[in-house]
């Protein structure tokens, strides 16, 4: 067997006894048809920020006047034409290409203070689910989604209306309070994956003009009652409109940093837009189960000192143990160790060695780490993985 090295993607791979890719089917690795517009694999991905009025407020029942359209919180291209305000902004024009269940995740603009919880830039995440009648009384061929009075063929026919604090008036009680349940059950299942059972929470009465009824969900983080999402049953007329006149839908949308914030004790959301990888790598390739808290990145400067070694024979790049080196660069380094990461892996086309090369970042919590210093801790490091591993530092 021939040892030679494939470039995939970004990266260049040792080749073996199972390789059998071939360059044809290499060259298909970076075309992402699914995210091609007009493909008809297309999926919505990458929803575009900037939507129209109609978009983010018409189609949405949001009346003329209302305060969430001024220009004081919105920020606007030109009259008709903004940055999308909310996720909710792609509700209509998703139910309208047929789609019933679905998640909009992206970034939305807020003309807001800039503070610890506020930034102008967010991301949020909504959601639609709706159902038919024989999905949500499966096995109550008597109960309907839809009030006797109101016929879902010809809605123009009745004006619905939203004055019954428990439903909107096209609809059963026991539909609407059948979506209510499932929403929160839903909901509730959700903040407590992620923050545990014990986490307490309430569900406030809100007002939205695309839902009815609605709700905010908040927990009780940190002395405080915080408001982590918005939901309700969408409003009919906005089904209708979107061709979907026979089913009853619930909505969501939920503000990710404030959960994000929540979760890792993240204390300034201006630090989601840190690239400095002292806050980065705090979150990197983590199991989703872990339980990770948020350390203040140092405000002192990084040190970056790269190693590279050759392998012994009995070793190839797969089978060196990368967490073992970790460990042993932790052992040795102690606390001013803030990253290690592999940045290489190698083999030689002549002599078919293996070599890897990790890039170590250096930074003290408290003072300046001088050059001398970070040299002195990364020579030990190299004497001792020499010495544990069997390499030889290249
Ligand atoms: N769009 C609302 C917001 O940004 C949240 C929401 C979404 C509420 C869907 C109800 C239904 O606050």
């Amino acid at each position: 067997k021939s040892l030679s090295v494939l470039r995939v993607g970004e990266k260049d791979y040792p080749t073996d006894d199972y390789t059998n890719v071939t360059p044809k089917i290499i060259s298909y690795l970076n075309r992402n048809l699914h995210l091609k517009k007009d493909n008809p694999l297309s999926v919505y991905d990458n929803l575009p920020p900037v939507v129209t009025t109609k978009q983010n407020f018409d189609d949405l029942l949001i009346p003329e006047d209302h305060p969430s359209r001024t220009k004081s919180d919105c920020y606007y291209v030109n009259r008709s034409v903004l940055l999308r305000a909310h996720m909710t902004a792609h509700q209509t024009e998703l139910l309208r290409s047929g789609l019933d269940n679905f998640l909009m995740i992206g970034d939305v603009y807020r003309r807001d203070e800039i503070d610890s919880t506020h930034f102008p830039v967010f991301h949020q995440v909504d959601a639609v689910r709706s159902q038919l009648r024989e999905q949500l009384f499966e096995n109550h061929p008597d109960l309907n989604i839809f009030e006797p009075i109101y016929d879902p063929n010809n809605p123009n026919a009745f004006t619905n209306s939203i004055s019954d604090p428990a439903k909107q008036s096209c609809h059963t009680l026991e539909a609407s309070k059948m979506m209510e349940t499932q929403l929160k059950n839903h909901l509730i299942g959700l903040v407590k994956v992620l923050f545990g059972e014990s986490i307490q929470y309430r569900w406030v009465e809100a007002y939205f003009p695309f839902t009815h009824p609605s709700w905010e969900l908040e927990i009780y983080y940190e002395n405080n009652w915080m408001e982590v999402l918005g939901c309700g049953i969408v409003r009919n007329e906005i089904m209708v409109n979107a061709g979907s006149n026979n089913s009853i839908a619930y909505a969501f949308g939920l503000g990710l940093e404030r959960l994000a914030m929540a979760l890792y004790k993240i204390p300034d959301i201006r630090l989601m837009w840190s690239t400095d990888s002292g806050f980065l790598s705090q979150f990197q390739n983590k199991d989703v189960d872990a339980k990770i808290t948020y350390k203040p990145v140092s405000v002192y400067p990084q040190c970056k000192n790269d190693l590279s070694f050759w392998l012994p024979p009995t070793l190839t790049v797969e089978t060196f143990m990368n967490n073992d080196f970790y460990d042993l660069v932790r052992d040795i380094g102690g606390d001013v160790i803030e990253q290690v990461t592999l940045k290489d892996k190698f083999v030689h086309p002549k002599t078919k060695k293996h070599s890897l090369c990790y890039s170590i970042v250096y930074r003290h919590l408290e003072r300046t780490l001088t050059q001398a210093e970070v040299n002195k801790i990364h020579k030990e490091i190299e004497i001792a993985a020499t010495n544990a591993f069997n390499v030889v530092i290249r």
